[in-house]
């Protein structure tokens, strides 16, 4: 592993979940055209979202990071990009005012477009199809035309996500963000939920805190963290030509960043130490999600760490945890353990999402019930391990879906049907998202309080 690192090097080494596409000349003028456009982020981004996440390694903060199992080309349009947005703002203020600690936020967007697969091929019938593996390799529909890789669809990925960002950045400091408006984020579906309530008090309270402050001087014209918010972008690395096009110098300080996303993460199915994701990843300096699973050992989660972080540096490393809600308890005690055992600064998240997926009525979803069960495990575990439980890692959309059956509308397998738009994987609609970050607010406030008792103690 000491071998030099360049963007390409990754292409000596062992890959897996790579399309096969079936004219390499147009892959690679594709990837030539890209490596010459505009990077999506800069280098400066990705280290001030790494200085926030040192921080929450070091116990102070939370990670909030959600979006899209898998963004579409069909489903782009600004009001999509805007209810995600403002239903992500509600999680985060719920998160901030109610655990009254910094939330880092980092949206599964603008470029979450590649999916790796279980299986190479789908069948239907006596039809069988290689599998769907994201809008920017192939298209979901089930004919033969439509499940072809095309190289091109890496330039629609690339303008899609360039469009996003885009309106977000617009979004995060031109005034939709500003805390003034925390009333009208629940516009829309919300504002008749099961939430709704809860949600209105609290935004009375901030409301309340933001006139006391005007009448003493402090407005959102004069102090811009009241009025902007820090927002950044996330998506798995898994298509590394793609990644490679987009990799470039920082001339500030001579580093090599990907500048697709300010954080990438390398799944559970790639994460081989010897293989190309790890190798691609080491190289780069944004900050890293490595997504832990059941099979990951502590040795093999100690390999990497070193591979991915071997300075040590607060920020670098998130480790993303996706066991189920029944296996939590079995795997992440030993992890924590060797973690903290070799003194390695990581920060700890929980993706709920991934662990709980069941079959129910032949669609895909998640219980409500095991997501807050398996986060509910993760917050108990850390307690009891002395650890900070740092971050969640979730699928969500602003929309009024129903993909996860429960909830306080408590969603059957019957409702499923109404409105399943996923392209991959159930997300949590904004209704149940907002439930959840009640919950996750109670949590974390617990902790500290029971962190002050010990000190005051
Ligand atoms: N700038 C602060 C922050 O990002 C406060 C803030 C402004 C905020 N707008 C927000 C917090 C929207 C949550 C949601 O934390
Ligand atoms: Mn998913």
């Amino acid at each position: 592993m000491a071998q030099t690192w360049t963007p390409n090097s990754w292409r000596q080494k062992p890959i897996q979940q790579v399309p096969d596409y079936p004219d390499l000349a147009v892959l690679d003028s594709v990837e030539a055209r890209l490596a010459k456009y505009p990077p999506l982020v800069f280098a400066g981004e990705a280290r001030r979202l790494k200085s926030a996440l040192a921080n929450v390694a070091e116990g102070r903060g939370f990670l909030l990071q959600g979006g899209d199992c898998a963004e579409s080309f069909a489903e782009h349009g600004a009001d999509t990009i805007r209810d995600f947005f403002r239903a992500f703002l509600q999680m985060a203020v719920v998160l901030t005012f109610g655990a009254q600690q910094p939330v880092v936020k980092v949206g599964r967007i603008a470029g979450q477009f590649a999916k790796p697969r279980s299986s190479g091929v789908e069948k239907q019938g006596d039809v069988t199809l290689p599998s769907y593996r994201g809008d920017i390799i192939n298209g979901i529909e089930f004919t033969e035309g439509a499940r072809v890789p095309n190289p091109e669809r890496q330039v629609m990925a690339y303008r899609q996500s360039a469009a996003t960002l885009n309106l977000l950045r617009a979004f995060a400091m031109g005034g939709y963000a500003n805390l003034e408006n925390v009333h009208q984020w629940m516009l829309g579906f919300v504002k008749d939920s099961p939430q709704a309530e809860r949600y209105r008090k609290l935004a009375d309270r901030i409301s309340e805190t933001m006139d006391f402050m005007k009448a003493i001087g402090i407005t959102a014209e004069n102090h811009p963290s009241l009025r902007e918010t820090d927002f950044f972008t996330s998506h798995e690395a898994l298509l590394l030509g793609y990644e490679q096009a987009l990799t470039r110098v920082d001339s500030t300080s001579g580093d090599w960043y990907a500048t697709s996303g300010h954080m990438i993460w390398i799944g559970d199915r790639t994460r081989q130490p010897d293989h190309a994701h790890i190798e691609y990843c080491r190289g780069i300096k944004n900050p890293l999600g490595l997504k832990c699973g059941p099979s990951l050992t502590a040795d093999g989660l100690l390999e990497l760490i070193d591979i991915l972080n071997p300075a040590n540096e607060a920020g670098r490393l998130t480790l993303i945890c996706r066991f189920g809600h029944d296996k939590v308890a079995e795997h992440l005690p030993r992890l924590i353990r060797a973690v903290e055992r070799e003194g390695k600064k990581v920060v700890w998240s929980c993706d709920p999402m991934h662990g709980n997926t069941i079959t129910l009525n032949n669609y895909k979803t998640r219980p409500f019930e095991r997501i807050l069960s398996e986060v509910e495990s993760f917050f108990q575990i850390h307690r009891a391990e002395g650890s900070h439980p740092g971050g969640i890692h979730i699928e969500m959309t602003g929309n009024d879906v129903t993909e996860c059956t429960g909830g306080a509308r408590a969603l059957s397998g019957d409702d499923l049907a109404d409105r399943y738009h996923t392209h991959c994987d159930p997300r949590l609609n904004a209704d149940q998202a907002l439930e959840l970050a009640f919950l996750l607010a109670e949590r974390m406030k617990g902790g500290r309080d029971e962190k002050k008792m010990v000190v005051n103690g």
